[in-house]
């Protein structure tokens, strides 16, 4: 049995992976022809995922049975393109629009009750000045289609405005939308939804950076939110799950919550899970849950465990970027023994490519404290030990 995987940059190495685990064929598509996942699949095939219908082809050619969840961007379109032409489960065309266009989810969400902040499509560049003084501050300027964060601004005053607007035309975008910028902490929600019913959910606490660029460079697991706050953000997944029209498929939104208004705002759903290594390794740390096998059976239609009210574990992951340098194996492990509440960590050093790997640690502890503070003595041990490795 073959199976698809769109896309197989290290992102999607542990859906491919766990695939195989399954006893299922792989086949997967990448532009780049050195992708990892290309040389892991059973059958790798240098394909554009922009390309929605050569990658039908290639799907039809081998008769795949599903499109494996792994995480993906814009192209989640041509996920939801294979599905539809070969008649598979999993997310649809028209979901999949509606997941990656921040203008189409904006107004489905709004018009069906779901809390969003307010939104502007500015559309042509030179108009932004203009559209950001009639929209108001504090806001933020993003691209329709974005991901991964990339050409995200907060603009919080007047005084910023030229400086941003001149940031974020170093890249040249040109569908452009406005938004109320929303105040809060971000929480990450993952689910799973099989025949579009939400059978299992974590949520998790982002770390992110300092305005007005907002990364995320770490999560915490279990959120500390109260039950009401659960309650009513369930609720809106639950909404937005209907009203695009998500059936069978991993799911991961970007919320804000606000403490003192008690009120949580959805930014963003998609229906794949997501990245950096948080569907693949936190998830199943932080709860028992095999997420991504689970929702490969899903994509097959196999009958799955419902796991509701699951008991999570205290997690801490943190992302490592340039401040941390790319370790040998043998260094990585060393450091494995070393700390004992470590559960994974990689710097990249067991790959063998060309890219820039995505490092990160997950620790944990008694307590969120405890994961937290071993998550801070590894770094700092790494940090200093670095240049020896
Ligand atoms: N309206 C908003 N209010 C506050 N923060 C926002 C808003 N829109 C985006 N952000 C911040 O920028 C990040 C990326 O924006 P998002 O809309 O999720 O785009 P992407 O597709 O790049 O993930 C969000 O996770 C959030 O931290
Ligand atoms: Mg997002």
């Amino acid at each position: 049995m073959h199976v698809l995987c769109v896309g197989a940059g290290l992102e999607q190495l542990p859906s491919i992976i766990t695939a195989q685990k399954m006893g299922l064929k792989v086949v997967a598509v990448d532009k780049n022809h050195t992708a990892i996942g290309l040389k892991q699949a059973d059958i790798g095939i240098a394909v554009d995922i922009a390309e929605e219908q050569q990658v039908i082809e290639v799907a039809r050619q081998y008769n795949v049975v599903a499109v494996i969840p792994a995480p993906i961007g814009r192209y989640l379109t041509t996920v939801g393109g294979v599905n539809d032409a070969l008649n598979l489960k999993g997310i649809s065309s028209t979901a999949a629009e509606y997941c990656t266009d921040k203008v189409k989810f904006h107004s489905i969400a709004f018009s069906n009750g779901i809390r969003r902040p307010r939104q502007f499509f500015v559309g042509d560049r030179f108009m932004l000045h203009e559209a950001i003084q009639g929209f108001g501050f504090p806001c933020i300027i993003k691209p329709r289609f974005g991901s991964g964060s990339k050409g995200v601004f907060a603009i919080l005053n007047p005084n910023e405005l030229d400086k941003t607007i001149q940031q974020f035309f170093e890249e040249p975008y040109d569908n452009i939308i406005l938004e109320e910028f929303i105040e809060g902490n971000e929480v990450g929600f993952e689910g799973v939804v099989q025949d579009g019913n939400l059978i299992f959910h974590l949520f998790r606490d982002k770390k992110q950076t300092e305005l007005p660029f907002r990364k995320t460079f770490g999560s915490v697991t279990p959120a500390r939110l109260p039950q009401s706050i659960e309650s009513e953000i369930c609720w809106q997944v639950n909404k937005c799950i209907e009203v695009i029209g998500l059936k069978d498929c991993l799911i991961n939104a970007d919320i804000i919550v606000n403490q003192q208004t008690k009120k949580s705002t959805i930014l963003e759903i998609t229906g794949r899970p997501a990245g950096t290594f948080i569907a693949s390794e936190m998830i199943p740390l932080a709860t028992d849950f095999e997420f991504l096998e689970t929702g490969i059976k899903i994509a097959l239609g196999f009958p799955v465990e419902i796991r509701k009210n699951t008991e999570v574990k205290p997690t801490a992951m943190r992302l490592l970027y340039d401040d941390i340098k790319r370790l040998p194996k043998k260094t990585e492990d060393l450091v494995r023994k070393k700390f004992p509440g470590l559960l994974r960590f990689s710097t990249g050093g067991e790959y063998d490519i060309d890219v820039t790997p995505i490092k990160y640690m997950i620790t944990t502890g008694a307590s969120i404290d405890e994961a937290l503070l071993e998550s801070k003595k590894v770094y700092n041990y790494i940090r200093e030990s670095g240049d020896e490795g």
